[in-house]
């Protein structure tokens, strides 16, 4: 009996938090074409636990702009009601959120732990694949650990590059700053490799790489993404403690130091968009950002990967103001380069202007460091799938993508 026990509870510690179940969840997109609607949608604040997925704030919400929600499947026949009584046009984006997040896995199946690059990785496979790759491709990448997260994880950032013996200009890119975007860290692990596996046969590549070095760090939020794993697909933020009350986290990316919490930010530790306490409370922004100043002189470009809308935005986010070299910035949006594989559509241009204003994000942040070349990806899709996008979809994502970034990279190398 005594035995039995034991095991029972070692079964049980193995197994872990039971990861939390989304049946009969619905995510409702509407448009609001008025400022009557605009409020009626902005009212829908009040519904208990209502889960905004685009944008990241009801205050962001203007005529014309696409809001995406998730509800909970106690408050869906509330919410379909009130939405038939405003007499708004709206879509049931995704009918049944727990089949969606089933979905996702539908290259292979789920419970096995092995890397790969058309699958969704967990913390831990992700940091054995680094730990891999980066051993068996020595002569053209490192890795060092720049930090911990609250939780404890570790920190790392990728160095690829020629080892030339000098110090050469190097581009930076980040990956899941948001728990939840999980085509984000997808794309760093694709990049890494795709990069030193077409060095040598890829002209652009092989050039890129033997004049600077790529900075990846493949996931930021470490813990918020390991939470998504373990507990709740739909986390955004950080998993850092609030004093005085039971919210968790901060958002990662209204956490720097660029106009902080003046603008599309909360103060509120409960919502989604809380810039923390102070400018880089958070560990993991706080290691990024000191590592980017240390190596300030040879960073000459920002890039960090979000989901989903299918954007590329540059600065500023903070403010209406344009960024200094503003023309060059648009010219460069790599964007017809990007569609030119499967047609994916994409909208570019300055976050305020082109999505909505948010203060503290890391694009505004690097650019006001010098950093002249600062981009934000939204990657796919457009709604249809969200945060849930399916695993089949990872490699056309990363293939375009990987267009858009080399075509950035390229132009910053020429620019030096
Ligand atoms: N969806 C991203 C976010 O809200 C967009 C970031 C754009 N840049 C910015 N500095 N707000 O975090
Ligand atoms: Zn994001």
């Amino acid at each position: 009996m005594k035995l039995f026990c034991l095991l029972g509870l070692v079964v049980v510690s193995l197994a872990g938090p039971a990861t939390q179940r989304f049946d009969g969840h619905k995510v409702f997109r509407v448009k609001p074409a008025t400022e009557q609607a605009v409020r009626f949608v902005k009212s829908l604040a009040d519904v208990p636990k209502l889960d905004l997925w685009q944008p990241d704030s009801l205050d962001q919400v203007v005529v014309g702009i696409n809001v995406d929600f998730r509800v909970g499947a106690e408050q869906v026949a509330e919410v379909q009601g009130l939405l038939e009584r405003s007499g708004l046009q709206y879509q049931v984006l995704i009918k049944d959120l727990q089949t969606a997040i089933d979905e996702q896995f539908d290259n292979g199946d789920r419970a096995s732990y092995q890397h790969s690059y058309v699958k969704y990785n967990s913390i831990e496979t992700i940091n054995q694949w680094m730990a891999t790759i980066v051993a068996q491709n020595s002569d053209m990448m490192s890795y060092s650990t720049i930090g911990s997260s609250y939780e404890g994880r570790p920190l790392h950032v990728i160095k690829i590059g020629k080892k030339t013996g000098s110090v050469k200009p190097a581009i930076f890119m980040d990956c899941g700053i948001h728990a939840r975007e999980w085509i984000s860290p997808a794309f760093c692990q694709w990049f890494v490799n795709e990069a030193v596996s077409t060095y040598g046969s890829d002209p652009t590549m092989t050039d890129l790489l033997n004049t600077m070095d790529f900075l990846v760090v493949p996931v930021i939020n470490v813990d918020g993404y390991s939470y998504t794993w373990t507990n709740d697909r739909m986390w955004r933020k950080t998993r850092s403690r609030n004093p005085g009350t039971n919210c968790r986290g901060t958002d990662p990316n209204r956490n720097w130091n660029a106009g902080w919490c003046e603008i599309g930010a909360s103060k509120n530790p409960c919502s989604e968009t809380y810039c923390g306490p102070v400018v880089e409370s958070e560990k993991v922004v706080k290691a990024v950002a000191d590592y980017i100043r240390s190596q300030r002189s040879v960073i000459k470009a920002y890039l960090t990967m979000h989901s989903y809308s299918q954007m590329c935005l540059f600065p500023y986010s903070y403010t209406y103001n344009l960024a200094a070299n503003h023309e060059e910035l648009v010219s460069l949006t790599a964007i017809n380069k990007l569609g030119s594989m499967y047609g994916t559509q994409y909208v570019y241009g300055p976050g305020a202007v082109t999505i909505y204003p948010a203060a503290g994000g890391s694009d505004d942040w690097a650019y006001d460091e010098g950093i002249k070349y600062a981009f934000t990806f939204e990657l796919r899709d457009t709604g249809r799938y969200g945060f849930l996008l399916p695993e089949s979809q990872i490699k056309p994502t990363c293939e375009e993508t990987m267009l858009a970034i080399k075509y950035i990279s390229q132009y910053v190398s020429e620019h030096l």
